[in-house]
């Protein structure tokens, strides 16, 4: 008899097992056909030793290949179905208190940009968070984030930006790096997002922000290693193509991988801009045109959409998700969680929203919010599928099958989530 693979964990009894199995590493993201392929098994389990998956399939070929230690955690799913964790590539999680009294304002009339404009928005929160202590900030984070892992967020891109001056934004980013080593939040990835908005104090003097952002803010995180990604926020009125190409630009050359805020609400190039700069991912793209549809589907950038924004906001323009799949865009999508414009970070309600609204089958919205959000983050070699020697990072669906998650909108679909190989809600 071959040897067995020693397994600390086992989840069993599942009914349908959503894998996203990924054969290779070289693949890259999903595009296209290659969207729905969810990697199905039925009547499956998954095995994992020290929170590495060791195997992953059939039941019975799963437990063939093991041998359960004394001990170890054993959960019989009982027919649901079990996706990998989701993986959320885009949340503003470290603020103070969200701004209802906005939400009512949109819904009465006002524009997001609007109330931006006369003070509100990105620089209320500012106002607010510059005054709270790094000690509340981190309560305040890590009580959000286990509201992420128990609706099954297993990663997290979490970004600054609601300091915008040097002690602020280290501040943010302090708060993510305390909360990256407590084993029982989702796995953070942090970005500075310096270049959020211009403070109160830089609205007359522009261009002297954005030299704060790239002389002094992005070289401190990025000797204290604080985040690993850089972004912006590309758009009319707040950060130029120009602006924002500097910023990019110089937080790569110090290191760091570029993600931008693009092509939000009217547009401003920030799509061909991330394809130019080699960026990790464009986010947002609801009024993304023609021409940045092209440049997304030849480059390696991928679109990170985020519907539950457009859809908090209560605007009728999303992305349009169909076009860019059959152009061969590589997509994801991500909750865009924050203080104003999506107070939400619920990963099932943000797949019910895509399916219904960008018109996706819930098998492509499983893998742009798993595998592909994974590639955006560079983390595909660590998560975003349930494949043998990533970490077991899974969730146990209160339903029996993705398309009751993803129909159940607002129901209890999560039943239990599994970081690292542990049962952590
Ligand atoms: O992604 N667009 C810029 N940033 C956020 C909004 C943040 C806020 O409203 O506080 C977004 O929608
Ligand atoms: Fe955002």
């Amino acid at each position: 008899m071959s040897k067995r693979l020693l397994a600390d964990f086992l989840v069993d009894g599942i009914g349908r097992l959503y894998t996203c199995h990924q054969p290779g590493d070289g693949e890259g993201p999903r595009r296209g056909e290659g969207l729905r392929e969810v990697g199905l098994v039925d009547n499956g389990a998954v095995a994992a030793y020290q929170g590495e998956i060791i195997a992953v399939g059939n039941s019975d070929a799963v437990r063939r290949a093991i041998r359960v230690l004394p001990g170890a955690e054993s959960i019989d799913a009982e027919g649901r179905a079990v996706v990998p964790g989701f993986v959320d590539a885009h949340t503003h999680a470290v603020f103070g208190k969200a701004r209802p009294d906005e939400f009512g304002r949109r819904l009465v009339g006002e524009s997001y940009q609007s109330i931006a404009e006369s003070g509100g928005g990105i620089r209320a929160s500012v106002r607010d968070f510059r005054q709270r202590s790094e000690k509340e900030l981190l309560g305040l984070t890590r009580s959000r984030l286990k509201e992420c892992l128990k609706s099954g967020s297993t990663t997290v891109e979490v970004k600054s930006g609601y300091g915008l001056n040097l002690e602020s934004e280290l501040k943010a980013l302090r708060v993510i790096r305390a909360l990256q080593s407590e084993p029982s939040l989702p796995r953070l990835v942090a970005t500075c997002l310096a270049a959020h908005e211009f403070p109160d104090e830089y609205r007359e003097r522009r261009e002297e922000y954005v030299d704060l952002v790239c002389e002094s803010i992005l070289p401190e995180v990025a000797s204290q290693k604080l985040a690993e990604r850089v972004d912006v926020f590309c758009e009319p009125g707040v950060f130029s193509q120009d602006q924002a190409r500097r910023v990019l630009a110089r937080g790569q050359a110090l290191g760091l991988s570029a993600c931008i805020h693009a092509d939000e609400l009217e547009g401003g190039g920030g799509s061909a801009l991330a394809v130019e700069l080699g960026a990790a991912s464009a986010d947002h793209l609801g009024a993304i045109s023609e021409a940045g549809i092209r440049a997304l589907a030849g480059s390696s950038t991928v679109g990170v959409l985020l519907p539950g924004t457009i859809f908090s906001l209560g605007l009728d323009e999303f992305a349009p998700a169909r076009a860019m799949i059959e152009a061969g865009v590589a997509l994801a999508v991500a909750s865009d969680f924050n203080p104003g414009s999506n107070y939400c970070s619920s990963i099932p309600l943000t797949l019910s929203i895509a399916c219904t609204r960008m018109r996706l089958h819930p098998h492509e919205a499983l893998v742009m919010a798993t595998l592909n959000a994974a590639w955006s983050l560079g983390r595909a070699a660590q998560v975003g599928s349930l494949d043998v020697s990533k970490r077991c990072d899974l969730v146990v669906l209160g339903a029996d099958s993705l398309d009751e998650m993803v129909q159940h909108m607002g129901g209890k679909v999560v039943d239990r989530v599994v970081l690292n190989g542990r049962s952590v809600s």
